[in-house]
């Protein structure tokens, strides 16, 4: 089963690229950053405290397939709590056994996966046949993720972003377990200058050469 791995920092723009890899290829797409989020939501949902470690670990015990369907996912303090529980050891070893599982036998008989997050190159997919990580500086990143916030219609300050963007990646690069980095053998795409066909034709044709199509 061939094996996609798209992991960069926040709003690098790896999900939609992930996303049009696995339409292009016909593969399974899972984003993993929204079972962290899932988790994140559960908990606020609760009114508990994302750095409530116990309760972390046991709502993530009870993840199911079913809660990234949640409608809150995108909101900016679920990806806030949703940065504060990915770096709890229990809540990412709970959450690991469904992202292998998914890579290897995905939904609908799909003949491949493109997986997405901050890990899936060095944890979850360490013999994935591509690796890519998406890079792009904070303040493109922080533009990008601030239009994406007025698109939707919600209330969204730039300066906000970017400090929220530059919080959420230093905790993502300096946790103990499964920290944001890019895997030895990962091919780097610095998106920075490139719109999202640029960076999707750059993508692709790597995936082309590697599973020679
Ligand atoms: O879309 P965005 O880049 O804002 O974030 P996301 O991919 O939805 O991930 C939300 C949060 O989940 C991240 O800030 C990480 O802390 C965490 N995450 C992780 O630790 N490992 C993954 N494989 C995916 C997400």
């Amino acid at each position: 089963m061939p094996v996609i791995a798209i992991d960069g920092p926040v709003a690098s723009g790896k999900g939609t690229l992930a996303r049009r890899l696995a339409a292009a290829m016909n593969f399974a797409y899972l984003d993993t950053g929204s079972l962290y989020r899932a988790v994140a939501s559960l908990i606020l949902e609760r009114g508990s405290d994302p750095n409530d470690s116990v309760v972390a670990a046991k709502v993530a015990d009870g993840f199911t397939a079913d809660d990234i369907n949640r409608h809150d996912l995108r909101d900016e303090k679920v990806g806030q709590a949703a940065s504060i529980v990915a770096a709890n050891q229990e809540v990412r070893k709970s959450l690991l056994e469904f992202q292998r599982n998914f890579a290897k036998t995905p939904p609908n008989n799909h003949l491949g996966v493109v997986l997405d997050g901050r890990d899936i190159g060095t944890v979850v997919c360490p013999d994935a046949e591509i690796k890519l990580f998406i890079s792009a500086t904070p303040e493109v990143r922080a533009k990008r993720r601030h239009k994406e916030l007025l698109d939707r219609g919600d209330a969204s300050i730039y300066a906000r972003v970017l400090e929220d963007l530059r919080e959420r990646d230093e905790r993502d690069r300096n946790r103990d377990t499964a920290p944001l980095r890019a895997a030895e053998d990962a091919v780097t795409l610095d998106t920075s200058d490139m719109d999202a066909n640029k960076a999707f034709e750059a993508a692709k044709s790597l995936v082309n050469e590697r599973l020679s199509l």
